[in-house]
């Protein structure tokens, strides 16, 4: 069963997935998004094709088909790039059974991985002040991996743990990530936060309202450089500009050390209509062109340090090679 993200916050919506076309369209559409999770989501993908076809050009096209769904996110290949190399050695008769050890095994890896994150993060929530206000953009919780998220599994487990924490959530335009899934979760945990417009980030830094900025990832590249969310970019000039420090979290499979600077990471680019409407309501006058590119690029200069389940690294060649 997955979660419809698409229809949060307002329904909570079960959806369940039989068919490859059903996870390849699920992670298109975004009814489930999230670097980490459609790494995960593909895996299942997978396993559902072998139903059908476990034959070497049945995985194949299985693998091919989840690859093209989104390009960003590296963690998606990773994972299907591990499909390939655990399942095409195998006789045909073997690869369901071991399709579906693997989805389970990559889900439990990834909460135990985003716990990692999220306790190697810790430290980025100490000192004297209290609440520690963080600011976060998009959604890097729990919704968009298996457990815990990796931008907020240290707020969680800082909340559990009775540190009183306040988080900024930034609205993410134009799919309200921020606003819909961040805040949903947030509120269900009963973490105090309040939601922001995208714009008002810059203003409430200078005003010292942020402690920390946490985000996720959806590609880091070779010499440190990070693919997220468009508009993370903003924030770490405005964090830069403003001695607020701002770390990445993210596992390790969000690394792509053959990629060697953020300059060649693909960005997705979608569909204009999100942009040109709000909830299936023109903002702009008919006729208006707009562009709607998915991803930016935080180049590494920008980062105080890179967090994974290995600990905290420098965003540098060096830092990043470290966790080769
Ligand atoms: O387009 P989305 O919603 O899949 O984008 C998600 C993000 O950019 C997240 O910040 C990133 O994947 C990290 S998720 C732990």
């Amino acid at each position: 069963m997955v979660i419809d993200q698409t229809r949060l916050p307002h329904a909570l919506v079960l959806g369940k997935w039989t068919t490859l076309e059903d996870a390849a369209r699920g992670i298109e559409t975004m009814q489930v998004r999230g670097a980490p999770l459609i790494g995960v989501a593909a895996v299942h993908g997978v396993a559902l094709a072998l139903r059908d076809d476990a034959s070497d050009d049945g995985l194949a096209k299985a693998v091919h088909r989840l690859r093209a769904t989104r390009p960003t996110a590296v963690n998606l290949a990773w994972a299907l790039d591990r499909c390939e190399r655990e399942l095409a050695p195998l006789a045909v008769s073997e690869r369901l059974a071991a399709g579906r050890e693997l989805a389970l095994v990559v889900a439990v890896e990834d909460a135990d991985t985003c716990r990692a994150v999220g306790l190697a993060a810790l430290p980025t929530l100490s000192g004297e002040r209290r609440p520690v206000q963080v600011l976060t953009h998009c959604n890097a919780g729990w919704l968009a991996t298996v457990e815990w998220g990796t931008a907020l599994a240290p707020v969680y487990l800082a909340h559990e743990a009775g540190v009183p924490v306040h988080v900024w959530v930034s609205e993410t335009r134009p799919r309200n990530q921020g606003a819909a899934l961040t805040a949903w979760e947030l509120g269900r945990a009963g973490v105090p936060h309040t939601v922001v417009v995208d714009s008002a980030c810059g203003q409430l830094m200078r005003n010292g309202m942020v402690h920390v900025c946490l985000v996720g990832a959806d590609r880091i590249a070779a010499n440190g450089d990070v693919a997220n969310k468009v508009g993370t970019y903003l924030k770490a000039l405005a964090a830069h500009d403003c001695g607020v420090p701002f770390y990445v979290l993210a596992p390790t499979s969000t690394i792509d050390h053959d990629t060697p600077d953020g300059s060649v990471i693909p960005i997705e680019e979608r569909d204009a209509s999100e942009v040109l409407a709000l909830g299936g309501v023109a903002v702009t006058p008919s006729g208006t062109a707009a562009r709607n590119w998915a991803f930016d690029i935080t180049p590494a200069r920008l980062i105080t340090g890179i967090i994974t389940e290995r600990g905290m690294v420098p965003a540098t060649t060096e830092g990043i090679a470290s966790l080769r």
